[in-house]
């Protein structure tokens, strides 16, 4: 057993080594809350069986149930034609194994999560740190393994190869084909979300990685944690999107004690502001996972941002990592993202429509920029669903009026309190298909007053600019900041006229229904297919003209109608 496994080797330097799977887009969601009865129509993503006897869980609890079962899991680096069954059987003389999936990722390795901790303990105590006569290595125990001397578990070519499990979204122009048979654009947009959502052992792995962290910095700080927070957690993530991390220190005991006769000594330790104690902290991880993090490569310690922050690449995992300390405000929008994306399917669908539309035309990347965000993006789709009618989903305000005392959060002075309780919210019964919205979101936008108004989903109403700036989304918690702050007049304009031209494409009725190439089977790119094929900006413009022409031939026709009327 001591041989079979190795923790992963470290060399001095720092260089080294939501549900049920793809959640199902087929039933329908029927809601009845208080005296507003929703017979919300539409494909639901549903994430969890228990899901569908107490309503959609909190954020807090999802987390808290991750966190568990991240604690209970390894993460293995095997040999890519490992016999799965002696694996399995290998592994369970430590105790029994709940769950387990195999994923490549610069190799193959495999996620096992046990039925209790003890069991990791004990494959952590029979496993041995690898002998190397050339390297000095660190001698660090994670939960980070390798299996070697393979023995009877190793490969055999007889053996079927063990279902992988994808870690990335399919390319493009398969996606494109698929999407290209589906009956209606409805399906297809159901079919985009369900393609690149989170999987299920996507989000475990995310929270497992969170665990392996929380392992070194809890060497500094026992009793902390490291949770997971923005698109890996609020609903729309996108399978490769990065892992936004927050080293959360206040859940150690001793903060909200009443005074006793002895206090931390390290608590005594003063700097001159929050900011600075969150650098120091930082900076002292960010060398810590440098020097001995497992997996972890191309450490970059970025202090002086606004949030300061240390970024690297998680390599077992593939995930590229940003890890920060004191975000909570963060957290909150994590947290009123995904309740949002739990009260109606029809929240999920779209913002993974409209961010992949959005990808797929530059207007967002992950360089930053001056591009539009995939944060302001998913904003601008609830503004967008706040403003239907009747509204889809409630403002921020209706939210705030229905919180109970728990819900009470201020956090540096900002009031970030909101309900939590799902079944405490009334919605109305808009019955709009997914392919209304997505047609609505174009026009929305494509006459949407920029030059003048603010979006804003606390009052749910646009409202004028406080400032000048081409693109202003109100940050929904420090209601000073703008989100899209970033953003210059010429990347508007582009959505603006991305907006425009995809509202042409879906109003043509030969591109909203299935369509085959001439003389035979295979499906042309229709509905959807057509918005995410790549546009010219010279295409985007000439259709701009086009509009325009057919606008002023409008007009001149009017004219012409005036001058008959008041000739006869
Ligand atoms: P992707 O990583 O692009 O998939 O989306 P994301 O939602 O994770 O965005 P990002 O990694 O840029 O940011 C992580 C989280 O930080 C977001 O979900 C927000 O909660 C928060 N955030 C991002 N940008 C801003 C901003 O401009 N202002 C504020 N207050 N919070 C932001
Ligand atoms: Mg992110």
């Amino acid at each position: 057993m001591a041989s079979s496994y190795a923790v992963c080797r470290l060399h001095m330097g720092g260089r080294g080594s939501l549900g049920k799977c793809l959640q199902r887009l087929d039933t329908c969601l029927h809601r009845s809350i208080g005296t507003n009865v929703v017979a919300a129509q539409a494909d639901s993503t549903r994430r969890d069986d228990s899901d569908e006897k107490d309503g959609p869980k909190s954020l807090y609890v999802v987390q808290a149930e991750r966190q568990e079962q991240a604690e209970r899991s390894v993460l293995i680096s095997c040999p890519s034609k490992t016999n799965e069954k002696k694996f399995l059987k290998h592994l369970s003389t430590h105790g029994d194994i709940k769950k387990h999936f195999f994923y490549e990722s610069y190799g193959m390795y495999a996620v096992v999560e046990f039925s209790s901790q003890e069991s990791v303990a004990s494959l952590l105590e029979g496993a041995t740190i690898p002998i190397d006569s050339h390297e000095s290595l660190v001698p660090f125990k994670s939960r980070l393994l390798s299996l070697r001397n393979l023995g009877s578990v190793g490969s055999s070519n007889q053996q079927p190869e063990q279902q992988r499990n994808p870690q990335t979204t399919p390319p493009i122009n398969e996606l494109i084909q698929r999407l290209s048979r589906e009956e209606s654009i409805d399906h297809q947009i159901t079919h985009l979300t369900e393609s690149y959502q989170l999987t299920e052992e996507n989000s475990r792995l995310r929270f497992l990685v969170c665990s392996l962290l929380k392992d070194i910095t809890a060497a500094y700080f026992p009793e902390c944690t490291i949770k997971p927070f923005g698109s890996s957690v609020n609903g729309f993530g996108k399978l490769g999107c990065d892992l936004d991390m927050f080293l959360d220190l206040d859940g150690i005991s001793g903060r909200n004690l009443p005074k006793s006769g002895l206090s931390l000594e390290y608590q005594m330790k003063r700097a001159n502001s929050e900011r600075a104690v969150t650098q120091s902290i930082l900076s002292v991880i960010g060398e810590c996972v440098d020097r001995f993090g497992p997996g972890c490569v191309g450490v970059q310690k970025i202090l002086n941002a606004r949030c300061p922050l240390v970024r690297f690449a998680h390599q077992p995992s593939g995930f590229q990592c940003d890890l920060t300390a004191n975000n909570r405000v963060a957290m909150k929008s994590t947290e009123l993202l995904y309740l949002y994306g739990e009260l109606d399917p029809r929240v999920r669908c779209l913002v993974f429509t409209i961010r992949c539309w959005a990808r797929t035309h530059g207007l967002t990347s992950s360089i930053p920029g001056a591009w539009i965000t995939n944060f302001s993006l998913t904003v601008m789709v609830l503004f967008f669903l706040q403003r239907r009618s009747p509204p889809i989903i409630p403002t921020l305000d209706q939210l705030r009026e229905l919180a109970g005392p728990a819900d009470k959060s201020m956090i540096e002075g900002n009031d970030c309190t909101f309900v939590s309780d799902f079944s405490k919210i009334p919605l109305h019964s808009n019955t709009a298909t997914l392919e209304q919205l997505l047609c609505e979101f174009f026009d929305f936008y494509a006459t949407f007053a920029f030059s003048k108004m603010s979006i804003n989903i606390r009052k749910g109403k646009e409202q004028n600019k406080p400032e000048v700036t081409p693109l202003h989304i109100q940050n929904p918690f420090e209601t000073s900041l703008n989100v899209s702050k970033n953003v210059n007049s010429s990347q508007l304009d582009r959505f603006v006229a991305l907006c425009q031209e995809s509202s042409w494409i879906l109003q043509q009725s030969e591109n909203n229904t299935p369509r085959r190439h001439s003389g035979g089977n295979t499906p042309a790119p229709w509905g959807l297919v057509q918005l995410l094929m790549p546009l010219q900006v010279a295409g985007v413009k000439s259709r701009k003209k086009k509009r325009r022409e057919a606008a002023s031939e409008r007009i001149k026709s009017l004219l012409e109608s005036l001058k008959n009327k008041n000739q006869q």
